[in-house]
């Protein structure tokens, strides 16, 4: 299957993306993986001031998945620009790298975007507007209040002439609503979904299993969830998707292209599988060659054609 495609003006080698505060800035994976065999890599969120994040433990694993509450650990916008994106721009050259920013208010956003838009080496940014893990928020993301998605959409478009996804959340019950806003403020893509809020607790003592209390699903059990989500968005929009949200193996990444994804994001994956995304290429060749699809972008088209 050919892998190669283009969304929202960048051409990408193949569609697997890993997923923003799964992978660092990248260098923290070279030994451990071929980054320049991905399609490309979303940075962990960067937030204004650096963040040493949320109390310990920040991973809990359970059966059908992972729950974190990181907090957006990160060293922050200055940190980023000096120590982290010089050495994306010296050494990423295939892959495609989009810069995550999230702020606690509207105006870090444009902040963030005026910092670390002179900076070279990445082709866009992903605006992460669903974290629930933001403390300072208690736990409502930006994405759930579409007056806040126009306003910071609108305003991070005013400041970059670089292509802007919106990330959205999972727990949205005026999707396809959310994402009309983020379009008319001028997103180019969409990226679907971040983790879903939930809370494990431990059985014996009644204690959260996460230091912080409350964190964000991912892996398998998110799965339904994003797939979901991307296929709710294509109905609103004509912009390239991203999907993200328990892609494991070549069947997941199919399923996403299927339901409207150009490009599909893993994370979870890679955590009990470090070269899970490389896997994860090779593995979509395959597919292809087994199912007589001669490429990715076929998936779409397909999707759209039984959409009538
Ligand atoms: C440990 C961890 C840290 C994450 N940090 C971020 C982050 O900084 N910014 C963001 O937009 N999403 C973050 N996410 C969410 C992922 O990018 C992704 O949306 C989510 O994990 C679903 O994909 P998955 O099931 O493949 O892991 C994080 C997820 C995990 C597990």
């Amino acid at each position: 299957m050919r892998l190669t495609t283009q969304a929202f003006g960048i051409e990408f080698q193949n569609p697997v993306l890993l997923a923003a505060g799964t992978c660092g800035f990248g260098l923290e994976l070279i030994d451990v993986l071929d980054i320049e065999a991905l399609g490309g890599f979303v940075t962990k969120s960067i937030t204004l001031e650096p963040r040493s994040g949320n109390p310990a433990p920040r991973v809990t694993e359970f059966d059908s998945g992972m729950m974190n509450s990181v907090g957006l650990a990160n060293p922050g916008m200055v940190g980023a620009r000096n120590e982290k994106l010089p050495w994306i721009a010296a050494n990423v050259r295939r892959a495609r790298v989009l810069v995550s920013v999230a702020g606690h208010t509207v105006d870090e956003y444009f902040q963030l975007i005026e910092g670390l838009d002179p900076s070279d080496g990445f082709a866009g940014f992903e605006i992460n507007l669903s974290c629930p893990n933001d403390a300072r928020r208690d736990g409502i993301p930006f994405a759930l209040d579409p007056d806040a998605v126009t306003e910071i959409m609108s305003g991070c478009r005013a400041r970059t002439e670089r292509p802007i996804s919106a990330k959205l959340a999972p727990n949205d019950p005026s999707l396809g609503m959310t994402v009309r806003r983020a379009e008319e403020a001028g997103a180019d893509a969409i990226t679907l979904v971040n983790t879903l809020p939930g809370l494990l607790l431990d059985a014996d003592s009644g204690e959260p299993r996460l230091g912080q209390g409350a964190g964000g699903v991912s892996g398998p059990a998110l799965r339904p969830a994003g797939i979901r989500a991307v296929r709710e968005a294509r109905a609103s929009t004509a912009l390239p998707l991203l999907g993200v949200g328990g892609v494991f193996a070549p069947e997941d990444a199919v399923a996403y292209g299927r339901a409207g994804a150009s490009l599909v994001q893993m994370g979870t994956a890679t955590f009990a599988a470090p070269r899970a995304a490389t896997d994860l290429i090779s593995g979509l060749e395959r597919w292809g060659r087994r199912h007589g699809v001669e490429a990715w972008d076929d998936l779409r088209e397909r999707t759209g054609e039984e959409a009538g």
